[in-house]
């Protein structure tokens, strides 16, 4: 069934009560995909970690247990879910830690070459110009940095049929690697991987040295 525009307006951009409830819904519907994020980042104990579009923040927080020296940075441009997940992780934050921060991945909040790794999952969809947000993240990656985009491809017809096109771009897997290639990324490896019921595409890439 094709999901209603008020609930995929949602996934875009959390907003109100039901933003609230769309923040732990999507935290247990998403874990697997992350989680897969996590072993592709490599993460090394030090590193400094960025997450764009971290919604809820489960995953940075499980980063930055990988990463138990580095710090690690969250962006998101939903005030609900910039503050669902500050509280939720709010521990994290206090050690300074992690830092869940309110913008939007066209401008990044952050210096360039700031992060030794840096990733985005489930967001690319609602990127109407993708190679800006691609250029910004490539900016903000030191030299030789990695980077992962997860999200599921327009070669998952089930994904394309559900989710309206008002609100969802679903770009094939080869038009998302060329993107991340013009915007300056050396490719690494594209995966494609089912999960649960989603076929997902995985790209990492890395900014030449
Ligand atoms: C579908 S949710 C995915 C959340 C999380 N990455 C996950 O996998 O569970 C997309 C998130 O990206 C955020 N988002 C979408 N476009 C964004 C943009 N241009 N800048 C910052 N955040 C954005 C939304 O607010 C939302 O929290």
């Amino acid at each position: 069934m094709r999901k209603p525009l008020l609930v995929a307006k949602q996934g875009r951009r959390p907003t109100g009560l039901l933003g609230k409830l769309v923040a732990r819904v999507m935290a247990r519907q998403t874990a697997a995909e992350n989680d897969i994020v996590l072993e592709l980042l490599r993460l090394d104990p030090a590193d400094c970690v960025l997450e764009v579009g971290c919604g809820h923040g489960n995953t940075l927080a499980k980063a930055a247990g990988l990463a138990s020296r580095g710090s690690h940075c969250g962006v998101d441009f939903s005030s609900v879910m910039h503050r669902h997940a500050s509280r939720r992780h709010r521990g994290l934050v206090r050690e300074g830690r992690v830092g869940f921060h309110l913008g939007g991945s066209e401008r990044l909040p952050y210096p360039d070459r700031a992060f030794d790794k840096a990733y985005a999952v489930h967001t690319v969809y609602f990127w109407g110009a993708p190679l800006e947000h691609l250029t910004e993240i490539h900016r903000v990656l030191r030299p030789g940095g990695r980077f992962v985009l997860a999200f599921r491809p327009a070669e998952d017809t089930r994904f394309c049929a559900t989710h309206p096109s008002e609100i969802y771009c679903i770009r094939p897997e080869g038009e998302i690697a060329d993107l991340v290639g013009r915007a300056g990324f050396d490719a690494v490896d594209t995966l494609r991987r089912a999960v649960d019921t989603k076929l997902m595409s995985f790209i990492v890439a890395a900014r030449p040295s």
